[in-house]
């Protein structure tokens, strides 16, 4: 009885989390994205500064990783921990939606 409500309650978790992730929002996405992040990655996300990644058509998934793991100190790096510190997991999820939703440079467009 207790394992069939621990289960339930795990599937229940399991399909919030996917409404959570359908819910990202790539415009907001985009607007923040343009605030901060373009000025070193790039408008549409390409870069034209070499030392800074293309972030144009990346995986949602990775984005999402790097931005928590930058913000959560995972990963270090001088430059983009400050940039990450501010943003919540909303703000993370909507800017990954939008940047992998663009075209990677070069790619023929996405169907
Ligand atoms: C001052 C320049 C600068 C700004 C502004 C900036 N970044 Fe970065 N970003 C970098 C640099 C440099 C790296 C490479 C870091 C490294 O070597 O680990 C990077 C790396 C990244 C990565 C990892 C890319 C990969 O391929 O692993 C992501 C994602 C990212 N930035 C997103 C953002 C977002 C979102 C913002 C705005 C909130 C932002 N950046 C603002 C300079 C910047």
């Amino acid at each position: 009885m207790i394992k069939t409500t621990l289960l339930t309650s795990v599937a229940a978790g399991a399909v919030l989390a996917a409404a959570i992730a359908q819910a990202a929002d790539p415009a907001a996405g985009k607007q923040k994205f343009e605030g901060t992040c373009s000025a070193c990655h790039g408008a549409n996300g390409i870069s034209v500064v070499p030392i800074y990644p293309n972030l144009a058509g990346q995986k949602g998934e990775y984005l999402v990783a790097q931005l928590k793991a930058f913000r959560d100190g995972g990963r270090q790096n001088p430059i983009m921990q400050p940039m990450a510190k501010g943003l919540t997991d909303t703000d993370i999820a909507n800017i990954a939606a939008y940047l992998s939703s663009l075209n990677q440079p070069g790619a023929a467009p996405q169907p």
